[in-house]
Order: C-alpha cells, then sequence, then structure tokens
C-alpha cells in the first residue's frame, strides 16, 4: 500500500504546501504532478470560470462591473431573474465559482434562480476576477487590504449596485465563511447598510476565532510576526493565488482514478478537517479543488491570524505606533457587531475548525438580530467544506436556505 513512491510524493506534497504557504515558487513545484499523475479525464470544466459555467449549464448570465469608493473594479457575475434579489457572497482566497462548480443539482446559485430569484455572484478585491484597479497604482497599494475593506467598500459598492439596477429596496444576503466576517464589518462600519439586507443567511459564520480547531492555527499565531514581516519586506503581497499549475495538480491528484489520491485527502484533511473524501462529491472533487484558492491578499490572512492571537474581532493590528496613526489609540477598535441591525440566520456545524460553537454562541451573544441560530449535529461530521462543497449541501443547506428566503417573500 505505502510504497516508497507514495512516500517520496507525500514528502514531496508537504514541502509544496509549505512552498505554497510562503508563495515560493510554487508553479514549478506543483507542475511535477502533471507527470506523476494521470487522469480519469475529468471534464474540461476544471479550466470554466463563473460566466463559462453557467454557460455549460445553460443558464442565462451576466458579468458586470462594480467600481468602489476606493478605485477597485469588481467583477460580479448575475443570473438575471425576475424575483427579489439574493447576493451570495464567497469564503476567503474563494470566488463566485464556489456557488456554481457543482452544477445545478448541488450549487445554490442555479437553485435560486430555478426558484425565481434574481441572483447575484459576489467576488472580493484582489481574488482571480477582481484585479484591475480605476488608477494605475502600484502593486503594494493594490494588495493593502484585509477583509475590512472587502466588508467595508466592497459589499457596499455592491450591494448599492445590485439595488439601483433591480430598483429593490432591499436584497437578501447569503454568506459562507469570510463572507459573514465582510458582512459584519460592512453592518457594524456603515449601519446605514443595514436597511437594505432583507435577511442575512451566514453559513459558518467566523467573527471570533478564540476556539478555533484548525490544527495549524497555533503555528501560524506564533509566526505571525515573522509572516507579518515576510509580507511586508519581501513583496509578498497575495495569499492563495489562482495559479493553473496548483490547478491541475489538485485536479489529478482528486481525481478518482488517481494513484495517489490519498495526497488529496490529507491536504483536505489537514487544511479543512474533512473526514472522508466522498463527503464532497467524488466526481466532483476535481472541479472543486481546481477552483481553490481564487486568491486574496496576505493581509486578510493575517487579520485572521491576528483575531485568533488576540481572541478580539477587531480591526487589523498594525503595532502600537502605525495603530496610533491609524485609528489615535494603541490597540485596534473592536467591530461593533450590537450596531448590525437587518435580520441574521446563523448556520454553524458542531465539528467546524474554523466557525467553533462556542465562538458562534460569543458571535450570537453579541448580535441583536438574530432572527433564527442552527447547529448541524456533530454526528452528521458536517466540516467547513461542506456548507458549499458537500455531497449533503442538498438536504442540510440548500433546501433550508430555500425555505427562509421563499417564506420571507411570502410575507
Ligand atoms: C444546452 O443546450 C444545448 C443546445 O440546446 C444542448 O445541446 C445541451 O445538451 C444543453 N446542455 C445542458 C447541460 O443542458
Ligand atoms: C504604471 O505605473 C508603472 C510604475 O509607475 C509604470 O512603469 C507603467 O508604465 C504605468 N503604466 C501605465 C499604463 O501607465
Ligand atoms: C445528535 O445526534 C445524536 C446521534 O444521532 C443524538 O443522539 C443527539 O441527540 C443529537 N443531538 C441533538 C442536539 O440533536
Amino acid at each position: 500500500m505505502c510504497s516508497y513512491n507514495n512516500i517520496m510524493d507525500l514528502s514531496y506534497e508537504l514541502l509544496c504546501i509549505l512552498f505554497f504557504i510562503f508563495n515560493i515558487n510554487t508553479a514549478t513545484c506543483f507542475s511535477k504532478f502533471k507527470t506523476v499523475t494521470q487522469s480519469s479525464g475529468y471534464s474540461d470544466s476544471i479550466f470554466l470560470d463563473s460566466l463559462q459555467l453557467l454557460q455549460s449549464y445553460n443558464y442565462s448570465s451576466e458579468k458586470h462591473v462594480v467600481v468602489t469608493e476606493d478605485g477597485y473594479k469588481l467583477n460580479i457575475f448575475r443570473i438575471p431573474r425576475k424575483g427579489s434579489p439574493v447576493l451570495l457572497v464567497h469564503g476567503i482566497g474563494d470566488s463566485s465559482d464556489s456557488w456554481l462548480v457543482l452544477g445545478p443539482k448541488h450549487s445554490l446559485a442555479y437553485q435560486l434562480a430555478d426558484a425565481g430569484f434574481d441572483v447575484w455572484l459576489f467576488n472580493a478585491r484582489g481574488n482571480r476576477y477582481c484585479k484591475e484597479h480605476i488608477k494605475n497604482i502600484s502593486q503594494k497599494l493594490f494588495w493593502d487590504f484585509s477583509y475590512e475593506e472587502i466588508g467595508s467598500y466592497d459589499l457596499p459598492a455592491t450591494v448599492n449596485y445590485i439595488l439601483s439596477e433591480t430598483r429593490y429596496s432591499k436584497v437578501s444576503y447569503v454568506g459562507f465563511s469570510q463572507g459573514s466576517t465582510t458582512f459584519f464589518v460592512m453592518c457594524s462600519m456603515r449601519p446605514e447598510f443595514n436597511k437594505k439586507i432583507n435577511h442575512a443567511i451566514l453559513l459558518a459564520p467566523v467573527a471570533w476565532l478564540k476556539h478555533t480547531k484548525y490544527p495549524l492555527i497555533d503555528f501560524f499565531s506564533k509566526s505571525l510576526n515573522i509572516l507579518t514581516w515576510i509580507a511586508e519586506t519581501q513583496q509578498v503581497y497575495e495569499a492563495f493565488p489562482f495559479n493553473e499549475k496548483l490547478n491541475l495538480y489538485h485536479a489529478s491528484v482528486c481525481d478518482t482514478l488517481s494513484p495517489v489520491r490519498m495526497l488529496c485527502e490529507l491536504e483536505l484533511f489537514v487544511n479543512f478537517g474533512l473526514q472522508k473524501l466522498s463527503n464532497l462529491l467524488p466526481e466532483k472533487l476535481p472541479v472543486i479543488t481546481s477552483h481553490i484558492p481564487a486568491g486574496t491578499s496576505s493581509k486578510v490572512f493575517l487579520h485572521f491570524i491576528q483575531g485568533y492571537s488576540t481572541q478580539r474581532f477587531q480591526r487589523y493590528d498594525y503595532g502600537v505606533s502605525k495603530n496610533l496613526e491609524v485609528y489615535s489609540s494603541t490597540f485596534p477598535p473592536v467591530y461593533d457587531v450590537s450596531l448590525v441591525s437587518a435580520p441574521v440566520t446563523l448556520v454553524s456545524s458542531e465539528v467546524d475548525w474554523f466557525s467553533d460553537v462556542e465562538d458562534v454562541s460569543i458571535l450570537k451573544r453579541k448580535l441583536n438580530s438574530v432572527a433564527k441560530s442552527v447547529h448541524i449535529n456533530g454526528s452528521l461530521q458536517f466540516t467547513h467544506l461542506e456548507f458549499v462543497y458537500g455531497a449533503r449541501v442538498n438536504s442540510v443547506i440548500n433546501k433550508p436556505v430555500l425555505n427562509i428566503l421563499e417564506g420571507l417573500r411570502k410575507k
């Protein structure tokens, strides 16, 4: 079973992952796997972007360009329908693809469109669809954002754009993981946006990170100073970039016929706690894993790690002297989530490493507008990625989400 070759591949894989984390020459590293792994002839959809995925399933689609107050150009996508608008917001280092890759039988975007909702798919600055700025600014300036700017600039610009295009006064919101963090940032830093949200369904919500079970979090937390130093001085501005070689590598090792499928399993376990590969649809694994990561800034990643280190849901920590300059206080201000007044539904799972139920309880106590809070029973072993990519996503997530949104429509 465990041949010399497998062990060699395994060590090489771990090395590549380390390289990847530190953004060193990953393309060359992962390209080795093109030759060692064979494809079972997985579908070409591993190379399709959001518009092409929609077209491949014969769904009408539109691309819209939203320009933020600070000049970022966001490409967002729409499945136009006559009904009320729903905005789907992806997780960290991910993109609008996350709501589409499983196809109409399992992905939420198509199902909402089939139910008559006007579906809008968000993309945050820095991901594969949002690499442009209206001005010719330096890379250093372009990548100088954390999840705060996504929440305080990108989301407000997108919400305003949708309301002006559709002439509705409110939009419904579905956010996964970082898509909930950015929602809390928007509604607490720019509280006037609360009244523009009909209802927010927050899947695997992330705000406080005191109890996160992600095994590498301690390592990252202890290395925070060096990681920050690397990001700033070594010009490693982008984290988890969209990389075709890496995509191809993922698509091949995650293929049902791959002889080194254990590498796929290992990576999904180490990074997301996935218990068994069959919890993600096996035939869809190549298309899922070839679309993640889609890129974000190193600062977004560091901001989350700071949340774990400080045990506070607060603005980016620059260190005492720059904090004084930016915030006029030695510590960064916390996000005041009590200002969130739009009704929210929280959906978390007892075994999720990133959206820990104790942390969700802290969040729930501080929020004033929780309409409903659901804990998915630990016996289901429902892990983080499964909220969007899971084999059981229809029964555990999509149907309940549709029920909530259809219930609101009847009111
Ligand atoms: C999309 O439409 C074309 C032309 O009508 C058809 O050949 C194809 O099978 C359809 N694809 C899907 C996924 O329904
Ligand atoms: C953008 O700025 C860079 C560096 O200042 C410069 O080299 C480049 O020519 C500029 N590009 C355009 C299109 O103005
Ligand atoms: C979770 O599932 C287990 C096993 O099916 C069951 O015994 C337990 O009562 C459930 N817990 C809740 C809170 O529903």
